[in-house]
């Protein structure tokens, strides 16, 4: 495990933030998880340009040229020596005296941790993951991926207190994403996702993941659909960076469908494309 903050590697147990820090105080900045494979990322290019539409969405300007990011990523994680990890990566606003409007220079602040990839163990994958779902209570800017996580902790731990896995955030009737992942579901053949609106975070798995249905010939739609649709769906999947491609089993206590078909073309798919990075 390494860690960087601002201008130099740290351990990540070192106490480096002051307490005026922005992102510690308002949560005032933004975030993205990188998947390392082998020693190798994946996604890379497709996690900066999205940590790029953040920043801008919060009208935050790079501390440093994007490239320069990625470098200090890839030198912590050469640091690191670890093959199967994650980056976290995050930028503030930096510190300042506590006051709402943005401190005047801006002086963002980077902080980067590597350390073992969580994975997902293979009865998980094989048995698949109950669910339940949650009423989103969130903003209205849910594609910025930003620090503010506390309906999404708050969710999470809903569905740890269920014994479920994820929660589901459903507004309206309309299934929107799992606290920390995309969902999806297959429905006469046609693979279907909640469209990539500021309604939800446009992962980077569900665009592979839609690539990948595309070149196998799946049909896809990026479509609206209701909690009764998912229920009665022929599969169900989850997809993030950590959890890649994963079965669901049940919605609030209800048994889904064993069917697997599509979950298990996209899963393979999703390997062979891991090798290929
Ligand atoms: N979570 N939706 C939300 C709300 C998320 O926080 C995430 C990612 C995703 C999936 O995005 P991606 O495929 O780019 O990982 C969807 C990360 C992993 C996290 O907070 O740990």
């Amino acid at each position: 495990e390494i860690a960087f903050y601002q201008d130099r590697f740290v351990d990540v147990d070192e106490a480096v933030i002051p307490i005026q820090e922005r992102g510690h105080q308002f949560g005032d900045g933004i975030y993205e998880v990188i998947r390392i494979y082998d020693g190798k990322p994946f996604t890379m290019p497709e996690h900066m340009a999205r940590l790029e539409k953040s920043l801008a969405a919060i009208k935050m300007p790079l501390p440093y040229p994007i490239e320069e990011i990625e470098r200090i990523a890839l030198e912590a994680l050469d640091k690191s020596g670890l093959k199967e990890a994650e980056i976290y990566m995050q930028i503030t606003r930096g510190i300042f005296l506590r006051q709402h409007q943005f401190p005047e220079p801006s002086s963002p602040v980077i902080s980067i941790v590597v350390k073992n990839a969580r994975t997902v163990s293979e009865e998980k994958r094989a048995a698949g993951v109950p669910v339940i779902t949650t009423e989103d209570v969130r903003w209205k800017l849910c594609h910025i991926k930003s620090l503010n996580l506390l309906p999404n902790v708050m969710a999470k731990q809903e569905a740890y207190e269920a014994g479920a896995h994820e929660a589901v955030f459903v507004e309206k009737g309309i299934v929107k994403e799992g606290s920390s992942t995309n969902i999806f579901c297959v429905k006469d053949g046609v693979v279907q996702t909640h469209p990539a609106t500021n309604g939800i975070l446009h992962g980077i798995t569900r665009q592979v993941v839609l690539d990948l249905a595309d070149e196998l010939g799946i049909p896809v739609e990026e479509r609206t659909f209701s909690l009764a649709e998912l229920k009665n769906a022929e599969e169900v999947f989850l997809t993030s960076t950590t959890m890649e491609v994963l079965k669901v089993s049940s919605v609030d206590g209800e048994k889904l469908s064993e069917e697997r078909t599509v979950i298990d073309q996209l899963y393979t798919a999703f390997q062979e494309r891991k090798q290929m990075a």
